[in-house]
């Protein structure tokens, strides 16, 4: 869910998103962006809102049409929800690209080394991520393209590994660093698999490893820096992009193995230290949210706001008590002593994937005004 330009929009991979009524959240239709998409023209479900883009915020995001070579196309937005850069690509091979990283200058994809057999998916047996099959003799591609749309498409071979997230990149010093959710293998569920009877040895389990590519030698370096299962990465929004040093993370009760996600993770990019909060044994998460505390006048008002002043935001689904679930409201600060604030809700959302937080109000009061 986005909501950019006066528009909310919920976003999917397969094509144009759908647009939504904010006081109501009732589904308006789909939405082809003032003319900019044709008729299923992909719309990622990932973008990137740049901070501070000559001066003004920028959303940044791309479409794919993946087949034996596959077109990626770029597209930035202004805050009225202008479009102000578009481009397209062309990559070899198939492209898997869920997800994309930003830095002032580039845009960062990793290529998953997959290939898919378009068959099954045609026919209607199977959906189009059963029919991906993991190449763990091939490298693992970063694709970097720049933003402004000069200069070619650049591409680095690292080990292989499967990436659905980003947590954040940045330029330094004539490299590029990227922080990502990495998986030895595709994590697939085989179809048909009743989700509560899944042996989590079987599953990949994710680390968070970073990449330092060399934009002049062509070389990547690679360090592991979570060991621990995790997912869905947040930090300050004024750090996408840029050398950042909080990251949040879901992630699981135990230290190692893939499991269901149960904690919040802080981590400490700059020293290593860790915070952690578990819901374990019967309370499940998901995607941590950050939201900054907003700089009101009087408060710190104009000084530079701590990196993590601000609080998290998460999803619980408590199965100890009555199958609710809660929005467990954490101090960014300190994660280790649990939420500051939990909402109960009567009843449970399923679970699901990606939310987002917007400060503006829609509540009944305004939609009457
Ligand atoms: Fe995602």
């Amino acid at each position: 869910m986005i909501y950019w330009g006066g528009k909310l929009l919920a976003l999917w991979e397969a094509a144009e998103p759908h647009r939504l009524n904010p006081y109501t959240l009732e589904t308006i239709g789909l939405d082809n962006l003032d003319g900019l998409l044709k008729k299923g023209d992909a719309f990622a479900a990932h973008p990137k809102v740049d901070p501070d883009c000559q001066g003004e915020m920028r959303l940044v995001n791309f479409g794919i049409k993946a087949g034996l070579s596959s077109t990626i196309s770029l597209f930035e937005f202004n805050p009225k929800g202008e479009v102000v850069h578009q481009h397209r690509h062309t990559v070899p091979g198939f492209a898997f690209l869920h997800d994309c990283a930003i830095t002032p200058n580039y845009c960062i994809f990793v290529q998953n080394p997959v290939s898919f057999n378009p068959l099954p998916f045609v026919m209607g047996f199977k959906g189009a991520a059963e029919c991906i099959r993991f190449n763990a003799h091939k490298p693992t591609k970063i694709v970097v393209i720049p933003r402004n749309g000069q200069g070619e498409v650049r591409f680095f071979d690292t080990d292989p590994c499967f990436v659905f997230h980003h947590a954040n990149a940045y330029e330094e010093d004539g490299k590029l660093v990227l922080d990502s959710i990495c998986y030895d293998n595709f994590p697939s569920i085989d179809e048909g698999t009743d989700y509560s009877e899944i042996d989590f040895d079987h599953v990949p389990a994710s680390q968070l490893w970073r990449f330092r590519i060399d934009l002049s030698s062509g070389s990547v370096a690679k360090d592991v820096l979570i060991e621990r299962y995790c997912e869905f990465p947040t930090l300050h929004p004024h750090d996408v992009g840029r050398n950042y040093r909080y990251l949040y993370l879901g992630v699981a009760h135990g230290k190692t193995g893939s499991a269901p996600l149960q904690g919040l993770l802080k981590k400490d990019m700059k020293t290593g230290a860790e915070q952690f909060w578990s819901a374990a044994p019967r309370g499940f998460s998901g995607e941590p949210l950050f939201v900054a505390r907003p700089q009101m006048k009087g408060h710190g008002y104009g000084q530079k706001q701590e990196e993590d002043d601000g609080w998290i935001l998460l999803w619980l689904y408590n199965a100890a008590s009555s199958g609710r679930t809660e929005l467990a409201i954490f101090d960014a600060q300190n994660i280790n002593s649990g939420p500051i604030a939990k909402l109960n809700l009567r009843h449970h959302i399923p679970y699901g994937l990606h939310g987002s937080f917007t400060s503006t109000y829609f509540g009944p009061d305004v939609a009457s005004a």
